[in-house]
């Protein structure tokens, strides 16, 4: 490697054994992480060995396997603790992914803390797992939903932030959009909310696997995170929140593991985290997730991001070279503010029949409302394409992309 800090991507490319296989014939271009990444050698060994070597409940057994398997679940939780930045594992709840831990907040925090005529703070560019829990929320008592607009710059236009947070009890924002706008803690949005006296929750599924976070320096109080999207299996994410907010909200779901005491007239909640965790969790994906994260801090967070910079202003620039003005991206050019997610319309053909013509060259790319059907709504498209790099892509998976949208747009030229 020239550059000591750079990824050496053909390295990370031979730990995913997915990447070794061909699609009609073609080599597997997996350009989809945006909506669940792929899984390195590290992480599947790892839920092979807890299966294989030291399977059993945890939490409950005293015999050596149980202990063993509890101490690896909760060794994923430190990982996880230590890479937010949380000040201690007690601030870390496992749950299956991000739309669980918001939903986790909408029944615990919120219908316990918001009344009639309260309102909450959402943004344009939110993906549904942070609109519909409020929604709901909104419908059952009589809640005000208000909306940051999406600027025309793909930033949220904060002009009237003062008089939207005014008197809210929450803003919901996400920390980077899967829909091709920009990365709102960048500019002050959550920033200000404290000050005003809402708290704060981020949707970070789209953040944590890319670059550095740090949870206390976003003076947030509530930040999601799901496992999928940072090399880790799928059926594990959770939530990051201060200890004295959690010690105050009431459980989500009850059952075994959450309680320290029940008797015939109720029941003690058990200590942080558990009292959040009803039930047998997801133990091997918890296990797999604290793999991801050591695979993660091993490549370095700073690095990964520098990688997708480069990579994302190589396909920008290629995209635009080869497709001028037939292709419109969303989203800022300058890769200082965007991540590696590139939301296209092809002009004139459909997301879905661009996204079917490139699959016949290997090409992975979704198409599809990107379950953000306000910010889609506000860019005027039902769907784009959407390729989004991550860790494994590298210069070759761009220009492949680039051949195989020409397929596309020469076959509906015909
Ligand atoms: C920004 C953002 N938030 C939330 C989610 C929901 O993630 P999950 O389905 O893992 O709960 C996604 C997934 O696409 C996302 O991109």
């Amino acid at each position: 490697m020239a550059d000591k800090d750079a990824l050496d991507v053909a390295r990370i490319q031979a730990d995913f054994p997915i990447l070794k296989r061909q699609v009609h014939g073609k080599r597997l271009v997996y350009l989809d992480s945006a909506s669940s990444s792929q899984k390195p050698i590290q992480v599947l060994d790892a839920m092979d060995r807890v299966y294989r070597e030291s399977y059993a409940n945890v939490h409950r057994g005293v015999y050596t396997i149980a202990e063993e398997t509890t101490a690896a679940y909760e060794q994923a939780r430190g990982k996880v603790a230590k890479l937010l930045g949380a000040a201690g594992t007690t601030e870390i709840v496992f749950t299956k992914n991000i739309t669980e831990a918001i939903n986790l907040v909408a029944y615990t925090w919120a219908r316990a803390n918001l009344r009639e005529g309260d309102a909450i703070v959402v943004t344009e560019m939110e993906h549904h797992a942070n609109i519909v829990p409020w929604h709901i929320l909104a419908a059952e008592r009589g809640i005000q939903l208000r909306w940051i607009p999406l600027a025309s710059d793909y930033w949220l236009d904060t002009s009237k932030l003062d008089e939207l947070l005014d008197g809210a009890k929450l803003l919901a924002v996400t920390a980077a959009s899967n829909g091709g706008a920009t990365n709102p803690p960048g500019r002050g949005g959550p920033a200000a909310a404290p000050a005003a006296g809402a708290l704060v929750l981020v949707d970070a599924a789209q953040a944590v696997p890319h670059f550095p976070v740090d949870v206390q320096a976003w003076g947030a109080d509530f930040v999601g995170f799901t496992g999928h999207k940072m090399l880790g299996p799928s059926g594990i994410g959770g939530l990051w929140a201060r200890a004295e907010l959690l010690e105050a909200m009431p459980p989500f779901l009850g059952g075994g593991e959450m309680i320290r005491e029940v008797t015939k007239e109720g029941f003690l909640p058990n200590e942080l985290p558990w009292k959040f965790e009803a039930g047998t969790m997801p133990i091997a994906e918890a296990i797999g997730l604290g793999a991801a994260v050591d695979y993660l801090t091993g490549l370095g967070l700073d690095a990964v991001r520098a990688h997708e910079k480069a990579l994302t202003s190589t396909a920008l620039d290629r995209l635009t070279e080869r497709f001028g003005d037939r292709l419109r991206i969303d989203g800022p050019r300058d890769v200082e503010v965007r991540g590696g997610t590139i939301s296209m319309v092809l002009e004139g053909i459909h997301a879905h029949d661009v996204a079917q013509v490139v699959d016949e060259e290997g090409v992975c790319v979704r198409a599809s409302h990107h379950c953000a059907k306000p910010l889609m709504r506000v860019l005027q498209v039902p769907a784009t394409v959407r390729a989004s790099l991550y860790v494994y892509n590298d210069e070759d998976d761009v220009d492949v992309l680039v051949e195989a949208l020409a397929k596309a747009e020469q076959f509906f030229a015909r």
